[in-house]
């Protein structure tokens, strides 16, 4: 396991490694000088008179080995594959447990999966446990050609909500035979590992930008809009839903998430989703994670108040029958950054009792209203009152990168993509 020493000089002499130093289950080595592209910046954060090292650099890229495709699942504010895979290979083994109390469309265990670690999984929206869990499993796809074709399709249906700006009438009767078909197998406890992926590869079909979604064009997939504003964007495009094909489009989408996997990784995934423990609860409270267990814990809370979680998921709720309503309830949405302290305070004082001895926590902090709350100045004295030690923080800054602001966190200003993580140990 790595030492704080030599952490630091890892950190400090820093040089962004050759794409195959990232094969799956490999460790980064220490020291490489093959590939140098900027040097790290030491800076300082003072928190409460305190000094902590802050390490800016290009510590992971989208440059590196392309991430595996199954990842390609959309959510609000998820991070890139990238980042979890820089800390696992730092701090955790093949076999380790890795943790993500807000795990989303679960980036980090995902990740973790495929390079040969164990996961724990929680998210206080079911939808995270329904997008993550099947990721596990991969299909054969004759086995789902066969399983698709199984399904009984009743035309004629619409569902409850109008939902016709969305869909052609033919597609809106697979979706409803589709959602009542899983629901009957949940129900009487024959949902199976093709089923779930099924789910899974449909709740993300459901709308979109392109002809690869169920809907007509509309707002990219992780953010479902109204049906009154569907219906202002269908008559500004002068569009009426066409029909799609449901099950081809499945088929298809299944295909591109698994076809770059390597028999290793899906059997790492395979052997790691059976351990696992997927929780969808508030990640204050954990019960069912044992004590001193984690060696590793890699998230991204909710930030403040701007995404919203349920409403953005609203269709994706209803397709697997979850109250959008009730899941906004729990979600935590602080509108202040008070509030928000008080809840992560709890938070991390849960982290410490399932970290074992050894462990690590990296705490993505986002850059908040143009970098003018420094969060990781709240973060790291929460993490010192639950007990850890605070090593600092490290700033991935990758150069020249074209991505969206999300939703008040800015996210690319002047040309950069930064993420900010405070790194603690127990
Ligand atoms: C920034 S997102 C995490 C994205 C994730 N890193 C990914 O790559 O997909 C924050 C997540 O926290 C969840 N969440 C919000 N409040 C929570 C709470 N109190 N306990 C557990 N999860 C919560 C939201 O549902 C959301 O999925």
């Amino acid at each position: 396991m790595i030492s704080i020493d030599e952490l630091t000089t890892f950190l400090e002499h820093f040089t962004l490694p050759h794409s195959s130093h990232l094969a799956d289950g490999a460790q980064i080595s220490f020291f490489d000088v093959s590939h140098a592209r900027f040097v790290t910046r030491r800076e300082n954060v003072f928190v409460n008179g305190k000094e902590y090292p802050m390490f800016v650099n290009e510590f992971w890229t989208s440059r590196q080995r392309q991430a595996a495709r199954l990842h390609e699942v959309a959510y609000r504010a998820c991070f890139k594959p990238q980042l979890p895979r820089f800390f696992i290979n730092l701090f955790s083994q093949p076999g380790d447990v890795i943790y993500d109390p807000f795990a989303g469309r679960g980036t980090t265990i995902i990740e973790a999966g495929l390079m040969g670690r164990n996961i724990i999984a929680n998210d206080v929206n079911p939808l995270s446990k329904i997008l993550s869990q099947p990721r596990f499993f991969i299909p054969s796809i004759p086995d789902l050609v066969v399983r698709l074709g199984k399904i009984p399709i009743i035309a004629n249906q619409s569902a409850e909500i109008d939902l016709s700006m969305f869909y052609h009438p033919a597609t809106e009767a697979e979706i409803i035979s589709l959602k009542s078909y899983l629901q009957n197998r949940h129900a009487a406890g024959t949902e199976d590992d093709l089923d779930r992926w099924i789910r899974m590869v449909a709740t993300n079909r459901l709308t979109g930008h392109s002809s690869g979604f169920f809907s007509v064009y509309t707002l990219p997939p992780n953010q479902a809009t109204s049906p009154a504003r569907q219906r202002k964007i269908n008559a500004r495009r002068n569009q009426i839903p066409e029909y799609r094909d449901t099950r081809k489009l499945i088929l298809k989408k299944s295909k591109q998430l698994i076809k770059d996997l390597t028999p290793r990784q899906i059997r790492n995934l395979r052997a790691a989703g059976k351990h696992a423990l997927f929780l969808s609860r508030d990640a204050r409270h954990t019960p069912e994670i044992p004590t001193g267990t984690v060696q590793l814990t890699i998230t991204s809370p909710p930030f403040l108040n701007v995404v919203q979680y349920a409403k953005d998921n609203w269709l994706r709720c209803w397709f697997n029958g979850i109250n959008s309503e009730k899941v906004a309830r729990v979600i935590t949405v602080a509108r202040t950054l008070d509030k928000w302290r008080r809840v992560m305070e709890d938070v991390f004082r849960e982290l410490y009792r399932i970290t074992r001895s050894g462990g690590w926590v990296a705490f993505e902090v986002g850059e908040i209203h143009r970098g003018q709350v420094e969060l990781e100045k709240v973060v790291i004295p929460l993490g010192i009152a639950a007990n850890f030690h605070c090593f600092g923080v490290v700033v991935n800054r990758q150069q020249f990168t074209k991505t969206a602001n999300i939703w008040g966190i800015d996210n690319n200003r002047k040309g950069t993509n930064s993420n900010r993580i405070v790194l603690f140990h127990k």
